[in-house]
């Protein structure tokens, strides 16, 4: 838990170094978040999920593995990027199989709008990267019109490939709790990968 919500924080104020911070947005049971953070242990993790349960599973589960380097934020996820942790810096950030509020009259509640790619510029890093897996084919095109739309003017997100099965060996990306689920039922999964664009580094 932060000791201040309304103070931002660097990836040191959280885990006492400055390794590469990566988020996990909405993860659920922790799956990938834990097994990332098992291999990468030269980086750190930050899942950030909003139910109570799901939160004080991952925090036991990181206990039993004993990982240093990965925290479970029970916080909302505009809040996060916008408000709480330092601009520029989060390395990459995961939305991983996100709600896709599939009802018209829910679209608005769907997080990948103009003020979370604003949010989100401002929290990445210069070189930072967002990440986005859906099983819900509206949801994909949804997210690429947003872009399109948030890059208009100025590009401020570059797409970049992400071949499946990934062609750099070095890519280790486990798979969530939910695209397990999806694919076991045959549906197949969409993925976006973007590197921000137009920033300076610190
Ligand atoms: C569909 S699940 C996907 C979980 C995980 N990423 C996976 O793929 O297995 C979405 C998760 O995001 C969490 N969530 C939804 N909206 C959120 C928000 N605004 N802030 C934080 N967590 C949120 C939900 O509680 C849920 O655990």
């Amino acid at each position: 838990m932060p000791d201040d919500y309304f103070r931002r924080y660097s990836p040191a104020d959280i885990f006492g170094n400055a390794h590469p911070l990566e988020i996990d947005l909405g993860c659920g049971d922790g799956k990938f978040l834990l097994e990332m953070a098992e291999h990468y242990p030269e980086r750190n993790f930050i899942g950030v999920e909003r139910l109570l349960g799901r939160v004080r599973g991952v925090c036991r589960q990181i206990e039993e593995r004993k990982l240093s380097n990965a925290k479970v934020l029970r916080l909302e996820s505009q809040y996060t990027l916008e408000w709480l942790l330092e601009p520029g810096s989060v390395s990459r950030l995961h939305l991983l199989c996100p709600d896709p509020w599939p009802k018209a009259r829910h679209h608005k509640r769907r997080l990948v709008q103009e003020p979370f790619l604003t949010a989100l510029h401002q929290a990445l890093a210069s070189d930072g990267e967002f990440l986005f897996k859906t099983d819900h084919p509206d949801y994909y095109e949804w997210v690429c019109e947003e872009m399109d739309q948030f890059n208009q003017n100025t590009t401020r997100y570059l797409p970049l490939d992400w071949p499946e099965p990934p062609s750099d060996h070095a890519l280790f990306y486990p798979k969530t709790d939910f695209q397990l689920h999806w694919e076991s039922q045959g549906k197949k999964i969409h993925r976006l990968r973007y590197r921000v664009n137009g920033k300076t580094a610190n």
